[in-house]
C-alpha cells in the first residue's frame, strides 16, 4: 500500500495511473475507520483498478472547536486496517497542505446548507464541499464512494459534482449497522457505556416511525410521535427529526406514491452528536 503525504508525489502517482488508463475509485474519510468505511473501500476495489483512500480531519467542516479537538484520530490503526483490506493508496495530507492562510473561497449550497445538519452545524457543508472539491482535484477519481448515513452530505456532493461538471460517478453505499441496529460512526467510540445503550433510541425511533408510515399513519402524527418519544422516554436530546423527499431533502406533508422518502434524525448524547436516517423503501 502506497502512502502519500506530499501533494506533488500524490499528483505524480495519480497522473501515472491515469496514463495507464486505469480507473480510480476514491474513498474520502476523516479516519477513525470502522466497518462502514471498509465497505466503501470494498465496493471501490470491486469497481476500479486502483482504490485511493484519503484520511484528513477537515477543520473547516467543524463549527464547534471542541468537536474538532475531540474527533477521534488513530492513523496507525487506520493504516493497518486499510492495508488489511487491500486498499492500494492512502493520501494523508496535513492542514498546511490543504489550506493556506489567505484562502478566501467560500461555497454556497443554497437551501441545502441551511436545513437539518446545516441548521445545527452552520458552515459545515461549506467546509465539506471545499475539501471534497480539493480532494477530487487531487485524486482525479472515476468513482467516489460516500455512505448514505450522511444523506445530506451525499446530496450536496452529488450536486457539486453535477454543477462543477466533474466526470466522477458518485456511488452511495448503504449504512452499516452494529448488530443491535446502531449506525456505525467514528463518534460511537466516544460514547460511555450508558450512552451507547441510549444511542439506540435513534434507531428505535426511525424503525417505529417507518413502520407507522408504512402502516398508513400521517406524516404529522409520526412527526409528533417521535418528538414525544424523545421528550418523555429518551435521554437523547433530539435536534431534529424530519421526513423528507430523498432526492432533494425537502420536507413532505404526504407520502408520495414513489415512496422516495427518507426519515432523518440527529441528537446529542452528552458530548457526542449522532445522526442517522432510514429510507421508506
Ligand atoms: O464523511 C466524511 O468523513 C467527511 O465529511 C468527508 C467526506 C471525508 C469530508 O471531510
Amino acid at each position: 500500500m502506497e502512502i502519500f503525504t506530499d501533494i506533488c508525489d500524490f499528483r505524480l502517482y495519480i497522473k501515472q495511473v491515469r496514463q495507464h488508463n486505469k480507473s480510480i475509485g476514491f474513498v474520502p474519510t476523516m479516519g477513525a475507520l470502522h466497518q462502514g468505511h471498509l465497505e466503501l473501500v470494498k465496493k471501490s476495489i470491486q469497481q476500479n483498478d486502483v482504490t485511493v483512500c484519503s484520511i484528513f480531519v477537515n477543520p473547516t467542516q467543524f463549527n464547534n472547536p471542541n468537536d474538532l479537538e475531540n474527533y477521534p484520530r488513530d492513523n496507525k490503526t487506520d493504516l493497518s486496517l486499510l492495508k488489511a483490506n487491500n486498499c492500494d493508496v492512502v493520501f494523508l495530507p496535513s492542514n498546511a497542505i490543504m489550506y493556506k492562510k489567505n484562502d478566501i473561497l467560500s461555497l454556497n449550497f443554497g437551501y441545502l446548507e441551511n436545513i437539518m445538519e446545516g441548521k445545527f452545524r452552520p458552515g459545515h457543508f461549506k467546509g465539506v464541499g471545499l475539501i471534497v472539491i480539493k480532494l477530487f482535484n487531487l485524486a482525479c477519481p472515476n468513482r467516489a464512494y460516500f455512505g448514505t448515513k450522511d444523506l445530506q452530505q451525499l446530496t450536496i456532493v452529488k450536486k457539486l459534482t453535477k454543477e462543477l461538471l466533474y466526470d466522477i460517478e458518485i456511488i452511495p453505499v448503504q449504512t452499516i449497522r452494529e448488530p443491535d441496529g446502531l449506525a456505525m460512526s467514528s463518534r460511537n467510540g466516544l460514547l460511555s457505556k450508558e450512552e451507547r445503550i441510549q444511542a439506540l433510541d435513534l434507531y428505535k425511533a426511525l424503525n417505529t416511525a417507518k413502520k407507522q408510515l408504512i402502516g398508513g399513519e400521517s406524516v404529522t402524527s409520526v412527526l409528533k410521535y417521535v418528538q414525544q418519544f424523545f421528550t418523555t422516554e429518551s435521554k437523547l436530546e433530539l435536534e431534529y427529526f424530519e421526513i423528507v423527499n430523498t432526492t432533494d431533502l425537502m420536507k413532505i406533508n404526504e407520502i408520495p406514491t414513489s415512496k422516495q422518502v427518507s426519515l432523518c434524525i440527529a441528537g446529542q448524547l452528552g458530548k457526542v452528536r449522532l445522526i442517522d436516517n432510514m429510507s421508506l423503501l
